[in-house]
């Protein structure tokens, strides 16, 4: 059965271009067949899953083929394999899009239950070393495993973007040594993911190692700093007339304001020292505020009706 299917993705693969010559441990044929077989049991129907470095969709469309019930999406920054993979496979189930997952563009899609990967990374060898640290207390303290953290942790940042909490990463990376593969973990632990230590394990591809990770989605990301900061003092329940919100809250509640008509505003200078103050008047749907923001940094935001804020700023322009 396994033989078989072997065979069979080996064919399939066939026309996917220069990456899958049919050869005997083809490192790219090799590391999709097992990423397939760890993502098996997860291809539910209504399953979302997208391929990080899809190249031109062999891996895609063999899912969408199997799977019809499962919507699969490709990535890759290479226009040229997206553009082939684009005539290639045309089943009605996939959506490809050029996207370098190192780059400023946004995440294209957003919860995906099963992100994958097999050696979509471009991760640097240049002070790799055989010398590894024999001291796991002290594996994560060093330069390589430090600058690998670095390097690593955008990708782990992008590909959290598109998978949804509690969904899973099953990739394989090109991982030179323990060190490596140490510093891997923590930076896609950084980025929300957890590891599943039992899912993982090295795979020997013509003589050579590549881990198979996986990762688990975890439920709580990193808060937002405007999520942090409006909790230092925050309001409980919505927004009214009468309420005074003082420092981080009134900064955060002002600028979340974000569909605010200013109908006035100045910055004028304080009698009791050399600050300066500015003092905005204006409305939000069915708030009307107004804003005072002190150069030694306090804030104050005084929530008043939409028709009291147009008289205010009435008068302070007159
Ligand atoms: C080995 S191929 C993947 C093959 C594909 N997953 C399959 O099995 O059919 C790796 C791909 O990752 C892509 N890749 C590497 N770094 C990338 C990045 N930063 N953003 C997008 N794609 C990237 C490369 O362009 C390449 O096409």
């Amino acid at each position: 059965m396994t033989r078989e299917l072997k065979e069979e993705l080996k064919a399939f693969f066939a026309d996917f271009g220069p990456l899958f010559e049919t050869r005997e441990e083809n490192i790219y044929l090799v590391t999709a067949y097992e990423v397939y077989m760890a993502m098996r049991p997860l291809l539910v129907p209504g399953a979302r899953i997208a391929d990080m470095g899809c190249y031109t969709g062999a891996l895609v469309a063999w899912l969408a083929t199997k799977h019809p019930e499962c919507q699969v999406f490709g990535f890759d920054r290479d226009a040229e394999a997206i553009e082939v993979a684009k005539e290639l496979v045309t089943c009605p189930n996939v959506e490809f899009a050029e996207w370098d997952y190192l780059s400023d563009a946004s995440v294209p899609v957003s919860d995906c239950d099963i992100v994958v990967s097999t050696l979509g990374t471009d991760f640097t060898i240049d002070d790799f070393t055989w010398e590894c640290s024999l001291d796991t207390a002290n594996l994560g303290a060093s330069e390589f495993c430090r600058r690998r953290v670095g390097e690593a942790l955008p990708y782990f940042q992008k590909w959290r973007g598109v998978c949804k909490p509690g969904g899973q990463l099953i990739a394989v990376l090109r991982i030179k040594n323990v060190d490596h593969h140490f510093s891997i973990v923590e930076a896609a632990h950084q980025a929300g993911w957890s590891f599943d230590a039992a899912q993982s394990r090295l795979l020997q591809i013509a003589e050579r190692p590549f881990p198979l990770v996986r990762f688990a989605a975890r439920e709580s990301r990193m808060p937002s700093a405007t999520e942090i900061m409006g909790s230092w003092d925050a309001q409980e329940g919505p927004l009214q007339a009468g309420q005074v919100l003082d420092y981080i809250p009134a900064l955060v509640v002002y600028e979340s304001l974000s569909d605010k008509r200013v109908l006035y505003c100045e910055d004028s200078p304080c009698t009791d020292g050399p600050h300066t103050v500015r003092i905005s008047v204006g409305v939000a749907g069915d708030i009307g505020f107004v804003f005072q923001r002190f150069t030694t940094g306090y804030a104050e935001l005084e929530l008043i009706s939409p028709n009291e804020a147009e008289e205010c700023a009435a008068q302070m322009a007159a």
